[in-house]
């Protein structure tokens, strides 16, 4: 195989309670190709003066973690991202590179490795699975580590028909910054309100009971803390409430806020943009589906 391409998508991760171990994959897509030959990097779209375009690329690291793991040399490589997961938003666009660049390796270099063995390989370079699992199982997903090197990951299943209504911030957000925001202790009570709600989520989506989704998209672990650095989050969750969103909450590390809905979602896209306006927070609103489907080669030659 000469050349592959690959397209990845993005993912929200957390959707409140689920803190480093739920997500979702949503139908906004990163391509990456890759042909042997001389290396080099270029990204066009979204981040394309962000995106590093060395091997500190993350699509460079997912590739050369595939040929680390079967043990054989990378070889060279030109390396042509075209992304449309906007760059340090909440929208898991490392993950997408990082996924894109695995998925990629494992094409070129005859390895064919498993989704399990993706994820793996995936998760340690990112630290947690959230949003790497569903970037490469599709849907929603919830991962665990199990031990030091493993990583389990399970389906949940969806309804057929799932919205995504988002409004994302002009700011970035670091999510290494986010996340040293975050206290390193929590209280029970703290602990059992997140637990329940993080079940009665996965429940709600797989059983359809939707409504449930305003109680179980709620979280004590990381959203308050981050509220302190992007004030207009709990009122934007609100908007979307308003809006007729079964739940809302922060995408990630933030500052995207998220609300999932099975209609009206014009109407939510509207509240979230009009209370973001009110509060001065320069941002665009989207509304994508759910994506079913994990990251995947379109192409190869
Ligand atoms: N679970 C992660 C967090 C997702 O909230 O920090 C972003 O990497």
């Amino acid at each position: 195989m000469n050349s592959v391409t690959v397209s990845a998508p993005a993912t929200t991760a957390n959707l409140g309670p689920g803190f480093d171990s739920i997500g979702m994959a949503l139908d906004v897509w990163n391509d990456l190709t890759i042909t042997r030959g001389e290396f080099s990097v270029s990204s066009t779209g979204e981040g394309a003066d962000l995106a590093p375009k060395d091997t500190r690329n993350l699509a460079v690291t997912g590739v050369e973690a595939v040929f680390n793991h079967i043990g054989e040399p990378v070889p060279g490589l030109k390396y042509e991202q075209h992304n449309r997961v906007p760059f340090s938003r909440g929208m898991g666009s490392s993950s997408s590179a990082i996924v894109s660049g695995l998925v990629a390796g494992s094409a070129i270099s005859g390895a064919d490795l498993s989704k399990e063995e993706l994820t793996v390989l995936a998760a340690d370079i990112e630290g947690h699975p959230d949003n790497v699992a569903p970037a490469i199982y599709g849907g929603c997903t919830v991962g665990v580590r199990n031990g030091v090197d493993k990583w389990i990951v399970d389906q949940v299943k969806l309804p057929e028909e799932l919205y995504a209504v988002l409004f994302i911030p002009e700011m970035k957000m670091n999510t290494h910054e986010s996340r040293a925001r975050l206290p390193d202790q929590i209280s029970r009570t703290d602990a059992v309100y997140n637990i329940g709600r993080a079940a009665l989520l996965v429940n709600a989506l797989s059983s359809g009971r939707l409504e449930l989704l305003k109680y179980a998209t709620d979280d004590r672990l990381h959203q308050p803390h981050r509220a302190q650095a992007f004030t207009a989050m709990p009122q934007l969750i609100e908007a979307a409430m308003k809006g007729g969103a079964h739940g809302a909450f922060l995408s990630g590390a933030g500052p995207t806020v998220l609300a999932l809905a099975t209609g009206r979602e014009v109407t939510i896209s509207y509240e979230m943009a009009e209370s973001a306006r009110i509060l001065g927070v320069e941002g665009k609103p989207m509304i994508v589906s759910v994506a079913h489907e994990g990251a995947s080669v379109v192409s190869s030659s």
